[in-house]
């Protein structure tokens, strides 16, 4: 591993230039998760530190990795657990925390921190006057609940008589600098060592991007197939596409997600460089207007400073009437299907000059898809399956950015950016003969895709039940070729299907496993795992309730016995779910 070179000119002195380059070169080693570090030569005399993390889809984990190996170069001795992992009698014997925590679904707890939250929110928490704490939120401002995980946790630990280490630092989508310069000031703080120095906020991530391709620096990978999967006749398009993944090195397991990174409609862009009257050349620091449209910033979905700024000079009555009445469900309703160019053209046109508008937009993110392929079957190469986001509003056909940009706009054979991002919760059981039942309607069926193969490339003779359903079995049984192939195979031990406009009434995946209670009851209590993956706000959740129904119907428990068993599930990391 190659330790970063910082220059000798950069503002530190020699311990902080050590301590640093310590924690760049820590960016490029990769923990395992709940691995004490405790070990290490400097460990004697070493102060403990617990670095506890809640994620969804690993960021905050990353962080927490990061975070222990500087606090290691500070001769502290950290240790790393996700949240669920730690009871309230352990954190109460605690002395020093840093927690990393995202916030998921709508300023809810990630996965891995909701039985933490009941416990550390609950009446019989106890006090925490013995412990310092200092919190680091990961988050989005395009949310409502920007950071709400972050700053409950925060909140709490203060009522329960912890003392703040330092204030909590709320990051956006782009948290790796600001998160880096927080951990550098908040760890020697922590190790009583404040004159270990404060770390500039572009220092770290250079050593971080140098360990590979990532979100800010990502691969180049040729798309392979891009192939419709559902039928003409129905209402959806999902897409199985495969990149190449060439000589990049990039390496994923089964239940990793890969980051794309899109570049918008240049029919949106052609329209809105005409709406804010400029030219595609029109430069703005340095760039063309064109570039900045095209690859640059959000265009899409509207900024919050966008609404905002639009608000305030365009004098529209319905949107100014739902802002300053603070409704947050009428202001969606509002621009429920609008874009950009939507809310531009509510100004008169000369209102907004290009580079006004440049300087209220948000940076175009990559999107996240949960890979459906095993490494083992599709060797270099990482299979996707999207449904592309199309819809028709006020006169215009609109597309999701980066689903129509893999389904319109990359051509097999060109290239598009991409990047893995590990999903270290979501796997496979390690061991080969544990049962897994899958639930992944719709979208959700990719990791499934994933694990199925995986277990056939181990040879593993655990039995495997998938739950699989969309719209119409003629028209959305995507993939139905293959799972005919591994039900006949016997890797596939039970597959039920839900199909929900095949009849009146739905039939949803969650009715299907109802339907098969009792079996599904006597394989959790065989020890299998439960998996979900697909929309989170409406089947998930759904799930999630005819899972603690069947467990309390089929195990014979009331209510409060079937939510422990549930947790227990969580905690014994047996109840895993990707949902979005
Ligand atoms: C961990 C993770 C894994 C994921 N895995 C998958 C996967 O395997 N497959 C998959 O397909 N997706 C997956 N997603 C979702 C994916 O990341 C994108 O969110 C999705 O593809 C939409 O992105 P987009 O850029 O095409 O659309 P965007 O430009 O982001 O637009 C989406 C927005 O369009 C608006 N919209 C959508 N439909 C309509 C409509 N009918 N009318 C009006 N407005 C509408 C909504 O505001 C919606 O939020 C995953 C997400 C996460 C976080
Ligand atoms: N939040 C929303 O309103 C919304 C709506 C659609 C899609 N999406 C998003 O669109 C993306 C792609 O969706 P997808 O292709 O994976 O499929 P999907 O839209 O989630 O649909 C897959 C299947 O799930 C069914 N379904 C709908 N509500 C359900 C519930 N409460 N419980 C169980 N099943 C339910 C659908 O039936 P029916 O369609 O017949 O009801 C369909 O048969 C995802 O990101 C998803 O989150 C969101
Ligand atoms: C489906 C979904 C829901 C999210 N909900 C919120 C939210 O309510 N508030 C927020 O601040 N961030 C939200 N985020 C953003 C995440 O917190 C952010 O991307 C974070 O970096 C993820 O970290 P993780 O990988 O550790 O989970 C959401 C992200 C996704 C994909």
């Amino acid at each position: 591993m190659m330790t970063p070179h910082i220059p000798a000119d950069a503002p530190f002195n020699s311990d902080q230039r050590a301590w640093l380059a310590g924690f760049m070169a820590g960016m490029n080693s990769r923990l395992i998760a709940g691995e004490s570090v405790a070990s290490a030569p400097a460990a004697n005399a070493a102060q403990p530190i617990h670095i506890l993390y809640g994620t969804q889809t690993g960021n905050a984990e990353q962080v927490a990795m990061d975070a222990a190996t500087a606090a290691k170069t500070l001769g502290m001795a950290p240790d790393v657990h996700g949240l669920d992992d730690i009871d309230m009698a352990q954190l109460a014997a605690m002395r020093h925390i840093v927690i990393v925590t995202s916030t998921y679904g709508e300023g809810e707890m990630p996965d891995n921190a909701q039985l933490f939250w009941e416990a550390l929110s609950a009446d019989s928490a106890p006090r925490l006057e013995s412990l310092k704490f200092a919190v680091l939120a990961l988050g989005d401002t395009g949310y409502d609940g920007f950071c709400q995980a972050g700053k409950l946790i925060d909140t709490r630990l203060e009522q329960l008589g912890a003392t703040r280490i330092t204030t909590r630092l709320d990051c956006d989508i782009d948290f790796e600098d600001a998160a880096a310069a927080w951990l550098g000031e908040t760890l020697p703080l922590a190790a009583d060592k404040p004159a270990a120095g404060v770390v500039t906020t572009t220092a770290p991530s250079p050593a971080r991007e140098a360990i590979g391709w990532s979100r800010k620096n990502p691969y180049a990978s040729t798309l392979a197939v891009n192939r419709r999967l559902s039928g003409s006749a129905s209402t959806k398009e999902i897409r199985h596409f495969e990149f190449d993944l060439g000589d990049s090195g990039l390496s994923y397991e089964a239940g990793d997600a890969l980051g794309v990174m899109p570049v918008n409609d240049p029919a949106l862009v052609a329209r809105l460089i005409a709406g804010l009257g400029a030219s595609a050349e029109t430069e703005i620091g340095g760039s063309s207007l064109m570039e900045l449209l095209s690859s640059r910033y959000e265009i899409s979905t509207p900024s919050r400073d966008l609404i905002a700024e639009v608000e305030r000079r365009a004098g529209h009555e319905e949107l100014s009437h739902v802002i300053r009445n603070g409704d947050k469900e009428a202001l969606d309703a509002f621009l429920w299907s609008k874009d950009s160019l939507d809310l531009v053209s509510l100004i008169p046109q000369g209102g907004l000059n290009a580079a006004e508008f440049i300087g209220l937009l948000k940076p175009l993110q990559h999107r996240a898809y949960s890979i459906s392929s095993s490494p083992k079957e599709a060797a270099g190469h990482v299979h996707l399956t999207v449904a592309s986001v199309r819809y028709h509003a006020a006169g215009r056909d609109r597309g999701g950015v980066c689903s129509t940009y893999m389904a319109d706009r990359v051509a097999e054979g060109a290239a598009a950016g991409i990047f893995v991002s590990q999903n270290k919760a979501f796997r496979v059981p390690t061991d080969n003969d544990t049962p897994m039942i899958m639930v992944g309607p719709g979208t959700g069926i990719a990791p499934f895709r994933a694990f199925l193969q995986e277990r056939r490339a181990r040879g593993a003779k655990g039995r495997n039940w998938l739950f699989f359903g969309d719209q119409r079995r003629e028209s959305d049984f995507i993939y139905e070729d293959e799972l005919a192939t591994m039900s006949r195979d016997g890797l596939l031990t039970r597959l039920d299907l839900a199909f929900s406009r095949d009849q009146k009434a739905k039939i949803y995946v969650q009715t299907r496993m109802k339907e098969n209670g009792k079996a599904l009851f006597s394989w959790l209590e065989e020890g299998a795992s439960f998996y979900v993956c697909g929309d989170a706000s409406r089947m998930a959740r759904d799930v999630d309730a005819a899972l603690a129904e069947i467990i309390a119907e089929h195990g014979g428990m009331t209510q409060e016995k079937s939510a422990d068993y549930v947790a227990g599930l969580k905690r014994d990391k047996r109840y895993l779910r990707d949902v979005y």
